[in-house]
């Protein structure tokens, strides 16, 4: 078993990150970290469990830990699920100190040497890691993407083939993934947010490099252009998207395309049976009906018209966040990294 820890264990990501690690087949969960306003105390107390699922009893004992790499020298993994701003050095004392990160946040999405991927996607792009490497860190910095861009990505991939240089995208996204102090309930009650802070800048420059294609130590962006708009609506999980992508092929070859795909990897735990679901009923996918399909790691798409025009869905804390790294950390231990 591989020793793994969580940063930024009591919010709403972390929690995710909880259920998913507390009985890993090759990980053992060892360490909590949050902010000192919860370190030294006892993860049950601090912790303002919010999932459907039973609380796991063996985590709740554990003492949660100040967010320094100093004080995870008993774990060669963590798990990040902190804010941007405080990710941005932590991961990198993390790296340098000999620790893989697996990271949700942002902070380092972008760079160059800094894989951003999704494992059924593309898998290559963990080549990276190896410049990471020659730069001098024993440990690593993984990235997975913002939580809207993993639906949509996974959505384009099987349509790449037939060819498009144009996609639009409307999201319309859960409150869980402004984090659980995230919307006030007198804002979202009754009402659509349309604005979501850096969302759509995320979504149109992060699709370019997880479609784009690594070539020695960096990726070249697909040559796209990705316009989105983004909106907070009253669902506790489950990002749903509007697409429009300006390929010539027919709904009967995407639908074809979306039925036949095969992702790039196999033999990962976290990997659900399809990772992506073609629905044909013609009011689907549905936030409420179709987020745990595969466990919460299914992105569901329905929906595709002459266009072509479709939506797509999938769990923003799990496919969007905690279970893409989860599935990312899987990845790095098959392919020898840890
Ligand atoms: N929610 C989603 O659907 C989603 C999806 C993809 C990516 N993300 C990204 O994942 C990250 C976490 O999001 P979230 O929604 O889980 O946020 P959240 O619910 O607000 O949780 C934030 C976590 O970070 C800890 N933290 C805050 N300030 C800290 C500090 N100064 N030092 C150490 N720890 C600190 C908090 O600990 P305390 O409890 O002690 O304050 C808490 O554990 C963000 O970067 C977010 O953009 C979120």
């Amino acid at each position: 078993m591989i020793k793994v820890g969580i940063l930024g264990a009591t919010g709403a990501v972390g929690q995710r990150f909880v259920q998913l690690l507390a009985r890993h087949p090759w990980f053992e969960l060892t360490a909590l970290c949050a902010s000192d306003r919860s370190a030294t105390k006892c993860y049950r107390e601090v912790v303002n469990w919010r999932l459907d699922v039973a609380f796991p009893d063996s985590i709740g004992d554990l003492i949660v830990r100040r967010t320094d790499p100093k004080e995870l020298d008993d774990v060669s993994l963590v798990f990040s699920a902190l804010p941007a701003d405080i990710a941005s050095k932590v991961e990198v004392d993390c790296a340098k100190a000999g620790i893989g990160v697996c990271s949700n946040a942002s902070s380092h999405r972008m760079e160059k040497h800094i894989p951003l991927v999704i494992p059924e996607v593309n898998p290559e792009h963990l080549e990276l890691i190896d410049a990471q490497r020659k730069e001098g860190w024993d440990g690593f910095i993984v990235t997975n993407p913002n939580c809207s861009t993993i639906m949509l990505s996974t959505s384009l991939t099987p349509i790449q083939p037939l060819g498009f240089s144009d996609v639009k995208v409307a999201t319309m996204q859960a409150i869980s993934g402004a984090g659980f102090q995230g919307v006030a309930a007198m804002s979202i009650y009754d009402n659509v947010i349309p604005y979501i802070g850096e969302e759509e800048e995320k979504m149109e420059r992060e699709t370019l490099k997880i479609l784009g294609t690594l070539k020695g130590d960096s990726v070249t962006d697909a040559p796209i252009q990705v316009s989105a708009s983004c909106h907070r609506v009253p669902v506790i999980d489950g990002h749903t998207m509007a697409v429009w992508v300006n390929t010539p092929a027919s709904p009967e070859k995407v639908k074809d395309a979306f039925r036949n795909y095969v992702p790039k990897i196999s033999g990962l735990p976290s990997l659900p049976k399809k990772s992506l679901e073609l629905l044909l009923e013609k009011d689907r996918p549905q936030p409420r009906l179709d987020r745990n399909r595969g466990d919460g790691m299914t992105v569901s798409v329905g929906r595709i018209r002459e266009g072509i025009r479709y939506i797509t869905m999938g769990h923003n804390t799990i496919r969007g966040a905690a279970g893409a790294s989860v599935l990312n950390a899987e990845l790095i231990s098959q392919r020898k990294y840890l």
